[in-house]
């Protein structure tokens, strides 16, 4: 039912090849200067960089669905994400999706302010709202520990946050917003394994339980609560479907988590 469908990728496939102009010319005025003939890079680098970073890829995910994007380092989990956003063009297929996206960066940057601005980022205070999301980012522990709590100002003359700490405010920022998509590239980098598991239960799983979700994360747990699993392996889509379907189809599905 194409109604409740929120994302959709049909067969798309993308590459990080900007700068190769600029590169080629590069090499061609270096080789100028230096008196040498100029080469045929193109090959090269044509291998080298217009590798697709994704390859073929189609899902679609139903309004209020979670799914799982895992697969090892560089398989193109963030690729995935920023295609979604706009900021990886696809060299081929389409991509369609409904609306309003909240994206939370794997390194989410924190500009000068309160810890209450960072989360806000630009959008009114709810109490209600803005206590369930600290609540499920279990930041309310944290606040309590500081002077002046969540009004205590973060960089220059204030505090600094742990990667951890960081993370969740991160992730606080992303859930607070309102959105038809959200999207969460590795949102548990920095836990322990206790906060991780708590935060995808209370956050991930209940606070977001009619969000439309992407998060990146290779813990088979996660893998198991979501509706929908993308395995990526190379920018290839090794699997996609379901956790039963997973285990029935790639048995050795295992080996491509790690790392
Ligand atoms: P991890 O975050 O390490 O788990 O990897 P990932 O699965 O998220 O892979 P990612 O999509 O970050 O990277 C896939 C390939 O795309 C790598 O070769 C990256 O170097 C490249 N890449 C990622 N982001 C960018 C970008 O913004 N610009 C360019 N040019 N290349 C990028």
């Amino acid at each position: 039912n194409r109604t409740t469908t929120e994302l959709e990728l049909v067969n798309v496939s993308a590459s990080w090849d900007e700068g190769i102009g600029e590169l080629f010319e590069k090499i061609k005025q270096e080789n100028k200067a230096n008196g040498q003939p100029n080469c045929d890079a193109s090959l090269f680098f044509t291998n080298l960089y217009i590798t697709p970073v994704l390859k073929n890829i189609s899902l679609y995910l139903e309004k209020g669905k979670m799914l799982a994007v895992a697969g090892s380092t560089g398989s193109g989990k963030s690729s995935l994400l920023m295609m979604i956003l706009g900021e990886l063009v696809p060299s081929e297929g389409k991509i369609r999706h409904s609306g309003r996206i909240s994206f939370s960066p794997q390194t989410p940057w924190i500009m000068p302010g309160t810890i209450r601005d960072a989360i806000l980022f630009g959008l009114t205070y709810d109490e209600y709202r803005y206590t369930s999301v600290i609540k499920a980012c279990q930041l309310e522990e944290d606040f309590a520990l500081l002077p002046e709590k969540d009004k205590t100002l973060l960089v220059e003359g204030g505090v600094t946050l742990s990667g951890g700490q960081r993370a969740r405010l991160g992730l606080a920022r992303a859930v607070y917003k309102d959105a038809d998509l959200y999207l969460l590239d590795a949102p548990f980098t920095h836990l322990d394994i206790v906060t991780e598991k708590e935060i995808f239960e209370k956050c991930v799983c209940k606070l977001m339980a009619s969000k439309t979700r992407i998060v990146v994360t290779s813990k088979l747990e996660h893998l198991k609560r979501a509706d929908k699993i993308l395995l990526l392996h190379n920018g290839d889509c090794y699997f996609y479907g379901t956790f039963s379907e997973l285990q029935a189809q790639r048995p050795d599905f295992s080996s491509l988590l790690l790392g």
